[in-house]
């Protein structure tokens, strides 16, 4: 119930726009937001690097209006690129298509990200297209079809493991050789589509990551699920499946023990690292994913 909670609140608008206002809220969501300007962002991520974890970088933002809105979006990845590759950092790019105009203009929003692959093809990079509601995952699964027919290895996408299709969108994927991402998935989906219920998800999530690891094709597990991470720490002793052919990925500001840990097992781990003004969905489903950590936050807030 709180987890529905949550997800209503994260597409209130007077419920965002009161709180990205106020300090309380900025506060609040520091735990899982590095910051609100890019050299924030930036440092995060060169402290990560530091300690042996990758980044990827989101410039927080989801369903702009305006062809002038989705083009300031994107100015700031054109920025974050420029200083990956200046700066010589070990990160990539995280980038939602509604940012970039896909819920009034596609072309606009597929122009936008095209621009950036290229950028990224040339900076050593990639771009990851984050997953959003199921009413995008068709386009934004041939969108990165379509992306990486012209810069192969330079742009991937993510699947979740609670829609009944990714089974057959990870073949799909495998098959061209693009990169994915796992996740269990954050968004609020329907029965006649997605698992209603978590043991099923956490079920499709061990065996969707099996089949990815002994793919041909890098891929991202995301999650901070102890017990998947365990399931998966067994399978690759189990069965042989080398370290360099996948990494953990996990969400900034969460399971910071754990990163550690996985580093210092030789794993590669990579940190989602999400910043800017428009914090407040993303905040929210975190809220949802973990109801606690109001109290978490609540206490701390109130200490500090
Ligand atoms: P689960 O929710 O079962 O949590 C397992 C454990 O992890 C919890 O018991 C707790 O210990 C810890 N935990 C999880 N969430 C926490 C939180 N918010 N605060 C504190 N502890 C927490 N989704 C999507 O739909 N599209 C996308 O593109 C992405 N991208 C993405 C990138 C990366 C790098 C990650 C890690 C996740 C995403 N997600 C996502 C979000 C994902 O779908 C999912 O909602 C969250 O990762 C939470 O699920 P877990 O796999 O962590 O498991």
């Amino acid at each position: 119930m709180l987890r529905s909670f949550f997800i209503a609140l994260s597409t209130n608008k007077s419920m965002r726009a009161f709180s990205e206002r106020s300090t309380i809220g900025r506060t609040m969501s520091s735990r899982f937001v590095a910051g609100m300007s890019v050299e924030e962002a930036l440092s995060a991520c060169e402290q990560l690097n530091r300690e042996g974890i990758a980044a990827s970088l989101d410039s927080l933002g989801e369903s702009v209006a305006t062809e002038a809105e989705a083009q300031k979006s994107a100015a700031i990845y054109f920025q974050l690129l420029d200083a990956i590759e200046s700066r010589k950092l070990n990160a990539n790019v995280s980038v939602k298509l509604t940012q970039m105009g896909m819920d009034f203009d596609p072309a606009l929003a597929e122009r936008i990200v095209a621009g950036m692959v290229e950028r990224a093809d040339r900076a050593n990079s990639f771009v990851r297209i984050d997953m959003e509601g199921s009413g995008f995952t068709e386009a934004t699964v041939a969108m990165t079809e379509r992306l990486n027919a012209r810069w192969p290895g330079r742009v991937g996408t993510v699947l979740q493991a609670y829609l009944f299709r990714t089974e057959s969108d990870a073949e799909r994927l495998i098959a061209k050789g693009i990169r994915i991402r796992l996740c269990k998935g954050a968004y609020k989906e329907p029965p006649e589509i997605a698992f209603p219920e978590k043991s099923d998800v956490d079920k499709n999530y061990v065996k969707l990551m099996e089949r990815m690891v002994t793919s041909p094709v890098f891929c991202g597990i995301a999650t901070h699920d102890e017990a998947i991470i365990n399931a998966l720490r067994r399978f690759v002793s189990a069965h042989n499946v080398p370290k360099s052919a996948f990494e953990f990925q996990m969400l900034y500001g969460i399971r910071r023990d754990l990163q550690r840990k996985l580093v210092a097992e030789g794993f590669g781990v990579r940190v989602y690292i999400p910043f800017g003004t428009e914090w407040y969905p993303y905040f929210m489903r975190r809220l949802a994913e973990r109801p606690a950590n109001v109290l978490f936050l609540a206490k701390n807030f109130f200490k500090s």
